[in-house]
């Protein structure tokens, strides 16, 4: 399995077959690699409904007839403007072609913009994808919550993508707790640096993680891990 960070939450996750893109936040972050024409994906996994994880959902969908994979109720806003949309909810799992998806909790909000207004988004969530052998949680936008214990208990996470950016989700302290308990083979932050309001030292939280006996793994925008 190969995980490639395109920026903020967005990553992109590729087998010898198959490939999908998580929360697309491209052309309106200065910071991601690539343009939502480059994407080639059979699948869109989105966390929820904000601006800066929603993306470029629409253009890539279009241009790969990709599936479009969120809870039910950002899953349906899609499918009524007549996207392919896979609807789930949290706890649940499926198997697609490219591999299983598993919806965690995610403790957040969940809305999409509508000029004045913000459009009900169901719950956010985050998710554990296995495709192969090998599994990879991306916890959404959340704060700290103590289930994480249990993801991490029950599941052998080859490697997990935790938000550390503070103000909107868990800052670098309590994502530190996060991977403790998640007990991932590869930590790699995300959701930081973005914007001003959600800078963080990457390689600080990074040795903070070396430091508790965890791998830590920071991608930047661009870069690939395998596992
Ligand atoms: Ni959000
Ligand atoms: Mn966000």
């Amino acid at each position: 399995m190969k995980i490639t960070y395109h920026g903020h939450a967005c990553f992109t996750v590729e087998d010898a077959n198959h490939a999908i893109i998580i929360d697309p936040f491209l052309s309106g972050n200065p910071g991601a690699d690539l343009t939502p024409d480059k994407v080639k994906v059979d699948a869109i996994l989105l966390s929820h409904g904000h601006g800066d994880h929603v993306g470029d959902t629409e253009a890539i969908a279009k241009a790969n007839d990709a599936t479009i994979v969120a809870p039910f109720e950002l899953a349906m806003h899609f499918a009524h403007k007549g996207f392919k949309a896979h609807p789930m909810h949290l706890g649940g799992s499926h198997v697609f072609e490219f591999g299983k998806v598993k919806l965690t909790l995610a403790f957040h909000g969940s809305g999409i913009e509508a000029g004045d207004h913000m459009e009900y988004a169901g719950n956010p969530c985050g998710f554990l994808i296995t495709m192969g052998q090998k599994t990879f949680y991306h916890a959404g936008d959340t704060g700290l919550f103590g289930d994480m214990k249990i993801i991490g208990e029950y599941n052998e996470i080859d490697a997990a993508a935790l938000p550390i950016g503070d103000n909107f989700t868990m800052g670098p302290e309590d994502a530190l707790l996060a991977a403790q308990w998640v007990h991932a083979k590869a930590t790699i932050p995300m959701h930081y640096n973005t914007f001003d309001l959600i800078k963080q030292d990457a390689s600080k939280f990074a040795a903070d993680l070396e430091g508790k006996g965890l791998h830590a793994v920071v991608l930047s925008v661009g870069q690939s891990y395998e596992v």
